[in-house]
């Protein structure tokens, strides 16, 4: 058994998490006090807004107005979802460095989720790319339901490998491999990875799970096992997809920093922070962490 030395952690409460929070919109000063403390914590990679159509995704109606207001720290990316070239030309009016595109292995996903089929949100993401690459703007790549969709049940890794290798060939920097739904189990998951490997270097890889089945740490576990090195997770698991009813978020980050803390893997961020961090934003959104470390840590006393 092989674990890396260190972990890339990529913050995604302020999308993620916040996308498909119900009822009244997030005030836009309470997402850039969020963005804010997650980088005092240490995070270096913070998912900060979606660049989509607000009558699509509401709560993310302001990424302009977040992206613009955020107090930017040197050496933090701080990156937004572009679906098309009219989201990335907004991005990169909001002085963005950073976008991703978002692709699925799900040919029923991709149409709840951006209104087309695989390969035409493909060929709509070359100009994306071509225009990201002149404005020197770097591109994520995302694959949905890597492990089980909503709509069309159990996925072939082989198609996720499919999906993953066309973003890579367009010029993703790296791709992040989401199981949307939290359906997935280590064995799937390694069993993934391993398709999606024969394609794209370990080390360009990320892994996106969502926690709704309880698996997402033991799958964590897995891919760092298989050499995975990035990892997307959300504080105090806030979280879930407005196209996969019942989904909830991703993988709480204070739960993974815990498990790297364990094993001994640097990620050089400050765990109480973030646990903070954590049940400050719940609390201006009206409930505790999801985290399970944040629950039996508590919060600092200072
Ligand atoms: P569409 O309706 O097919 O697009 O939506 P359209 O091009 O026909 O445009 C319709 C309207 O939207 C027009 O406005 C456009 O101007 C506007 P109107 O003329 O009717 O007033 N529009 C936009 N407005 C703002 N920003 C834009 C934009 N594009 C068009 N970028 C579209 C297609 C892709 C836009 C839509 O389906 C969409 O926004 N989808 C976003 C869905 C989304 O955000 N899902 C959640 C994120 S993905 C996710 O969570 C998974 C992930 O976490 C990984 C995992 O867990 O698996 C990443
Ligand atoms: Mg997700």
């Amino acid at each position: 058994m092989s674990l890396p030395d260190s972990v890339r952690l990529f913050e995604m409460s302020p999308r993620d998490g916040l996308q498909n929070e119900p009822g009244t919109l997030v005030p836009t000063a309470t997402k850039i006090a969020l963005i804010e403390r997650l980088a005092d914590a240490g995070m270096t990679h913070i998912e900060a807004a979606s660049f989509v159509s607000p009558r699509w995704v509401p709560q993310m109606g302001d990424a302009s107005d977040v992206m613009t207001g955020i107090q930017r720290k040197e050496g933090v990316t701080y990156s937004a979802l572009t679906p098309n070239l009219k989201g990335l030309e907004s991005a990169i009016a909001a002085r963005v460095e950073e976008v991703a595109v978002f692709a699925a292995a799900s040919e029923a996903f991709s149409h709840k989720n951006i209104n087309c089929t695989i390969a035409q949100s493909l060929e709509r993401f070359e100009p994306v790319m071509a225009r990201a690459s002149e404005a020197g703007v770097r591109v994520r790549g995302y694959v949905s339901c890597v492990l089980g969709c909503p709509y069309e049940g159990d996925i072939d890794p082989e198609r996720v490998a499919e999906v993953a290798k066309a973003l890579w060939e367009l010029g993703c920097y790296e791709i992040s491999l989401g199981d949307t739904i939290g359906v997935g189990t280590p064995l799937k998951a390694k069993r993934m990875l391993d398709a999606v490997n024969r394609q794209i270097p370990m080390n360009q890889l990320a892994v996106h799970f969502h926690d709704t089945y309880g698996q997402a740490i033991a799958n964590l576990y897995a891919a760092l096992e298989e050499g995975i090195s990035v990892v997307d997770a959300s504080t105090a698991g806030l979280g879930g997809c407005p196209y996969a009813q019942g989904a909830s978020g991703n993988v709480a980050t204070e739960d993974v920093l815990y498990l790297l803390e364990g094993l001994g893997i640097n990620t050089g961020i400050d765990l109480q922070a973030v646990i903070d961090t954590g049940y400050w934003i719940t609390a201006e959104l009206g409930r505790t962490p999801g985290s399970r470390v944040a629950q039996a840590k508590g919060r600092s006393h200072t």
